[in-house]
């Protein structure tokens, strides 16, 4: 695919974002040859900068592109830098977007980016609409010479009121098919990789039902806590940061039906329908039964001391915000009436892994007595990182006298896929922006069905009867009753090493 001439104006340039994760992902498209020779990138933001200046804070003295680019690049990397240009900008000034218009108009003539526009905005939420309606009134939405397209970053809401009321915000000035809502876990291989696997094989969909799955287990964990981002963490938590996002798109993504085609509208609409299946929890004794939320507490990793969740900078001192969450829950149509799903999203676990586990039903007639109960059932694990890949656990004879039964794996490691050079999240997403594929961004119908369903939770957790907030150590699975959440002989799968 070719992608044609365009300008990506990023707000909130001054951000860490743009120089941990845009830039370093525009640089590798830049090297990997997919960007068109007529782009230029536009930083805006309140910082007063020069282009100079912000040249050599995103790109020269970057210490994320330090990681990306090797010595012998110098003169790439000017070539590279001299495409950055930067303005400044306070969001609300009227005066300030007639400079930024003129600006764009200005670098847009002089850089032949055919009047064709991306518009990131990598700031706080509250000003998508402000920054929305601006642009509208500059002449700069409208697409009678040339497309204009809007990225916007998570959080998308803070509940489903406020996400409503972003959507309504940003379709006053955008129309639907312009909006891009970035998901960024949609960018990794492994998760787009659950449609491939699901739909592109004959042996795994006919089992994929009620019938033979026992129950869904997934996992995400990381080791870090919330480091410089306190004060944001605190007033989300990890249902909003993680589970409303990342987590129900690949809920999403193991729950819908086969879409017709690969179009991004089919498998939108599918991972929709999907996500509206999902039970809402409303009475009180499923949301206590069902949900489980912790916080971490000072304690050591590999003999290395770290502070409790309330120690950190940012956060209140008597928060109850969750750095731990696990949701038991159901999904009601045909293929999964009654099978348990459990999800769990944590931050300061012994471990940084996201996968997710199908877990199929034992044989209903057990021929083989000496079958152990450990080795009752098949998995199918998918690991969406790290060491990527794909596991299925299925018993074998031990050689020798009678029937006993062990456990083999199956394995597939992605790193033998590796002379094929696998993009970034970022850098994926965003080339799909620029060629007009939205197939991995979320529509506003699916966010709005994801937050129907985390709402009751989030309204639980912060005013219901009965709610813990269950401290566990640093470095170990969560709170210990979160174990009990999986029903009958089985417990979490604390994953190490695949
Ligand atoms: C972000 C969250 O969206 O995802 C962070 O805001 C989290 O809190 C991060 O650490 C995890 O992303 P990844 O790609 O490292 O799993």
């Amino acid at each position: 695919n070719k992608t044609a001439n365009q300008m990506l104006i990023i707000f909130g340039a001054s951000g860490d974002l743009t120089a941990r994760k845009l830039i370093p992902a525009i640089y590798n498209l830049y090297k990997g040859n997919h960007l068109p020779e007529n782009f230029v990138v536009l930083g805006a933001s309140r910082s007063a900068m020069t282009d100079g200046e912000f040249r050599r804070k995103v790109v020269q003295e970057s210490a994320y592109l330090k990681d990306v680019i090797s010595t012998e690049d110098a003169d790439f990397v000017s070539k590279f830098s001299d495409k950055i240009f930067y303005e400044d900008l306070g969001s609300d000034y009227d005066t300030d977007y007639d400079l930024l218009g003129k600006r764009i108009g200005d670098l847009n003539s002089k850089y032949h980016t055919s009047n064709q526009y991306i518009f990131y905005l990598s700031t706080p939420p509250s000003l998508y609409e402000a920054i929305a309606k601006n642009l509208h009134n500059q002449g700069l939405t409208n697409e009678t010479e040339g497309w204009k397209r809007i990225i916007v970053e998570k959080p998308f809401g803070y509940s489903l009121k406020t996400a409503k009321d972003l959507n309504t915000g940003l379709q006053k000035y955008f129309k639907e098919k312009q909006i891009y809502r970035i998901d960024h876990y949609l960018g990794k291989e492994t998760v787009q990789n659950l449609l491939v696997t699901r739909f592109a094989n004959s042996i795994f969909e006919p089992l994929w039902n009620r019938n033979y799955i026992h129950h869904i287990e997934i996992t995400n964990a990381e080791t870090v806590g919330v480091e410089k981002r306190g004060g944001y963490y605190d007033k989300s938590g990890a249902l909003r940061d993680m589970f409303q996002s990342h987590l129900l798109q690949i809920v999403s993504l193991i729950v819908m039906e086969p879409p017709i085609n690969s179009s991004a509208e089919e498998i939108r609409n599918e991972k929709v329908k999907a996500l509206k299946s999902l039970r809402i929890m409303t009475d009180e004794k499923t949301l206590f039964d069902h949900t489980i939320k912790g916080q971490y507490v000072a304690s050591e990793i590999d003999g290395e001391k770290v502070k409790g969740y309330r120690e950190e900078e940012g956060v209140d001192p008597n928060s109850k915000t969750e750095t731990f969450a696990a949701i038991k829950f159901f999904v009601d149509n045909w293929r999964w009436k009654d099978i348990p799903f459990y999800v769990r999203t944590a931050k300061r676990m012994p471990t940084k892994v996201t996968e997710v586990v199908i877990h199929f039903k034992t044989p209903h007639h057990q021929v083989f007595k000496e079958q152990d109960i450990n080795n009752k059932d098949n998995k199918l694990i998918i690991r969406i990182q790290p060491d990527e890949g794909i596991l299925l656990k299925f018993g074998v004879k031990v050689p020798g006298q009678g029937f006993q039964v062990e456990r083999a794996n199956l394995d597939f490691y992605y790193s033998s896929l590796s002379d094929s050079n696998i993009m970034q999240a970022y850098e994926r997403l965003l080339l799909d922006a620029m060629q007009g594929d939205a197939t991995l961004y979320a529509r506003a119908d699916e966010v709005e069905a994801a937050w129907a369903f985390v709402d009751p939770i989030l309204n639980y957790w912060e005013n219901g009867k009965d709610v813990n907030t269950y401290g566990y150590s640093a470095g170990v699975w969560g709170p210990t009753n979160s174990d009990d959440l999986i029903e009958g002989d089985y417990t979490w799968r604390n994953p190490g090493p695949h």
